[in-house]
C-alpha cells in the first residue's frame, strides 16, 4: 500500500491522539502529535514568571523541540530535556493557545511538521494539518464532539492522573481554548473543504479508529 499520509484535525478532547496512535499502530506509521510542540514551547515560555508576547518571541528564536515516536510512545523534548509529561498540566493547557497564536512559533512549528511528514506514512493531528501543514494530505479527517462528552472525557483522563478539577471547569477552559484557537487570525481551527467530518460523541475509540482505518483503505 501507498505511504499514506493522514491528517486529523479538530476542537480539544475529541479524541484525536488516542485515535491516532492506535491507527499508526495498526497502519505501522509513524504518529505526529503537533500539539505537544506547541505545549513545549508553552512549557519553556512557563519557566520564566511573566508569559508576554515578548518572552514568547524570545524562547522561540533559540528553541530546539524534538517530538520522537517509538512504540507506540511519543516523546518531546526541549533542548535536550525529556518534558513528555510537563506539557500535559493545566498550566501549560492555559497559556498554550496564546503561544501558538504567534506567527513565528508557527512558522518554526510547520517548518518542522513539515520535514517530519516528507516520507510518507505518517499520522499527523493538531488544528491546521490538513488546511495549512499538509493540504496535499491523502486522507484528511475532521474530528468532534460535543463540549459535554469532550468535557467528560477530559475530566476522566485528569481524575485518573491525579487532579481533582471540577467538571464545569474543565467545560469553560475546553470551550476558551476552542474560541481562541478557532477565531486566531494566522491557520484558525477549522474543518478543510475536503476534510471527512467524524462526530465521536457516542462511539467508542475502537469504532472511531475502525472508521479512520476503512477512510485509508
Ligand atoms: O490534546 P489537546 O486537545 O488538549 O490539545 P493539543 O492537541 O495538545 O494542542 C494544544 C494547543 O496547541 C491547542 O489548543 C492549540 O492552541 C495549539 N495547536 C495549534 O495551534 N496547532 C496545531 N496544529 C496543534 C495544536
Ligand atoms: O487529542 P485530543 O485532545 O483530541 O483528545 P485525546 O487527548 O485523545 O483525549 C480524549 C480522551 O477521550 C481520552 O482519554 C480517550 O481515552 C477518550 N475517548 C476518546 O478519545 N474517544 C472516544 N471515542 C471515547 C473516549
Amino acid at each position: 500500500m501507498k505511504r499514506l499520509v493522514v491528517a486529523i484535525d479538530g476542537p480539544a478532547g475529541a479524541g484525536k491522539s488516542t485515535v491516532a496512535q492506535l491507527a499508526a499502530k495498526k497502519l505501522g506509521y509513524t504518529y505526529i502529535d503537533t500539539g505537544a510542540m506547541y505545549r513545549a514551547v508553552a512549557w519553556k515560555v512557563l519557566q520564566q514568571q511573566e508569559v508576554t508576547d515578548e518572552r514568547i518571541l524570545e524562547v522561540i528564536r533559540d528553541i530546539d523541540v524534538d517530538l520522537h515516536y517509538a512504540e507506540g510512545r511519543t516523546t518531546v523534548t526541549v533542548d535536550g530535556e525529556d518534558v513528555s509529561a510537563a506539557i500535559r498540566t493545566p498550566e501549560v493547557s492555559a497559556v498554550v493557545s496564546r503561544v501558538a497564536a504567534l506567527g513565528p512559533v508557527r512558522t518554526k512549528m510547520v517548518d518542522l511538521q513539515r520535514k517530519m511528514a516528507k516520507r510518507g506514512a505518517v499520522l499527523m493531528d493538531g488544528r491546521d494539518i490538513a488546511t495549512n501543514v499538509l493540504p496535499h494530505a491523502d486522507v484528511k479527517i475532521f474530528l468532534t464532539a460535543s463540549i459535554e462528552e469532550r468535557a467528560r472525557r477530559r475530566w476522566k483522563e485528569m481524575k485518573e492522573k491525579g487532579y481533582d478539577i471540577a467538571l464545569e471547569t474543565l467545560k469553560k477552559d475546553i470551550a476558551a481554548r476552542d474560541k481562541a484557537d478557532s477565531e486566531r487570525e494566522i491557520s484558525p481551527l477549522v474543518q478543510a473543504d475536503d476534510a471527512v467530518l467524524l462526530d465521536t460523541t457516542g462511539l467508542s475509540i475502537d469504532e472511531v479508529v475502525a472508521r479512520i482505518l476503512n477512510l485509508c483503505q
